[in-house]
């Protein structure tokens, strides 16, 4: 099969085989990258129109008991700056990002032991109280299930948990023993199964990753049909031991969304903070190539800077209203507007 033929597959079918999906991302020329990226952006277009839905990032925890070997919060980096906000110190985030018209707050942190469920809980029911009109997004990790359904019960609506990579071998040189993918992906299952909207995700040119691998990402994509999905490039970072690596490829992250985009038509598909990070016009292109989502930064601008995953962090320096008057003029100029809206998923649009 020619690659344009793979494509229309794609378009038609929303899937492909293992062997046309490593064709795709190997061998593809500029006019197949066109081509996907247009039908992507159609398809797009025709579910969400000109509508980018937005997300308040609130990055309440720069502690971590684990030691992921890409990450800048890792727990054996003496360096990281450590911080976690107060429950004050969140609701005040959120009452912030709702008077710029926010509806949907993400909680996201490092596995810190103090946000036992008890107090996770009490903060997400807050939130729902204060803000009926919200949705509240949680990104804490691995959890047990009953943790998981605890925090559904008390109000939080999405979770996520990028699986990171689904190739065994390949996941065990990103993270350390104690850690697994079978682990992960058990969790995705629990959350979907207690149900939240979910996502999964990975990192794109993280180190040792093959093409081969990127395929096994996709597929896992196909199979467990989350609602949302996380992609964005790997960027090193300064004390850790990939700091010498290079950041991964621009074009292959837009080529993987849009594919994303055919494979889950309805996907809740960020433009992420990463790729606006390695190319100042990365979450444009992003959404050009089929992306629907932003996430702006909600967090206090004082602690920004420690919440550092990976070099160079963009908004790192900006109030909240700052960027997310940046995002919407941004997005005005490719044709598109910022909406004030929950921004659920849903199988139906018309
Ligand atoms: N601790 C939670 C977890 O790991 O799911 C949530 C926070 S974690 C910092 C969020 C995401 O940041 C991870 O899923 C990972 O994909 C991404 N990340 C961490 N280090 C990164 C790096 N060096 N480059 C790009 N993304 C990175
Ligand atoms: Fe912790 Fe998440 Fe970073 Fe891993 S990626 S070290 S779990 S904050
Ligand atoms: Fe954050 Fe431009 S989007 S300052």
């Amino acid at each position: 099969m020619r690659n344009i033929e793979i494509i229309q597959k794609l378009n038609t079918m929303h899937t492909a085989c293992e062997s046309e999906l490593l064709q795709l991302i190997t061998t593809y020329n500029e006019k197949d990258f066109e081509y996907l990226r247009k039908c992507a952006r159609d398809t797009a277009d025709r579910i969400f129109g000109n509508k980018i839905y937005i997300r308040g990032l609130i990055e309440f925890s720069s502690i971590c008991k684990n030691d992921c070997y890409y990450c800048g919060l890792r727990r054996s980096n003496s360096n990281a700056v450590r911080y976690r906000l107060t429950k004050d110190e969140i609701l005040s985030c959120c009452q912030n990002g709702h008077e710029l018209g926010f509806r949907t707050f993400v909680l996201q942190g490092g596995e810190d032991g103090f946000f036992t469920d008890d107090v996770m809980c009490d903060i997400v029911s807050e939130i729902k109280n204060r803000f009926p009109d919200c949705a509240v997004t949680l990104s804490l990790g691995e959890r047990s299930y009953e943790s998981y359904q605890r925090l559904f019960d008390s109000g939080a609506d999405r979770y996520l948990l990028r699986h990171e990579t689904a190739d065994k071998k390949h996941y065990s040189m990103l993270h350390p023993p104690e850690m697994s993918l079978e682990n992960r992906m058990q969790c995705l299952y629990n959350l979907k199964r207690i149900g939240y909207q979910t996502g999964a995700g990975f990192m794109v040119g993280s180190p040792f990753q093959t093409p081969e691998m990127l395929v096994k990402d996709l597929k896992f994509i196909e199979k467990l049909s989350p609602e949302m999905c996380g992609i964005g490039p790997f960027v090193p970072h300064k004390d850790t031991k990939f700091k010498n690596e290079k950041h991964g490829d621009v074009s292959l992250v837009l080529m993987l969304l849009s594919i994303i985009r055919l494979l889950k038509p309805n996907i809740l598909l960020p433009a992420t903070t990463a790729l606006g990070t390695v190319d100042p016009l990365g979450r444009e292109k992003g959404i050009l190539h089929g992306a629907n989502v932003v996430m702006p930064n909600l967090s206090p601008v004082k602690h920004r800077k420690d919440y550092s995953l990976y070099d160079n962090k963009i908004c790192t320096g900006d109030e909240a209203a700052q960027c997310i008057g940046c995002l919407a003029d941004r997005m005005k100029k490719i044709g598109y507007e910022i909406v004030t809206d929950r921004g659920d998923y849903t199988e139906n649009y018309d």
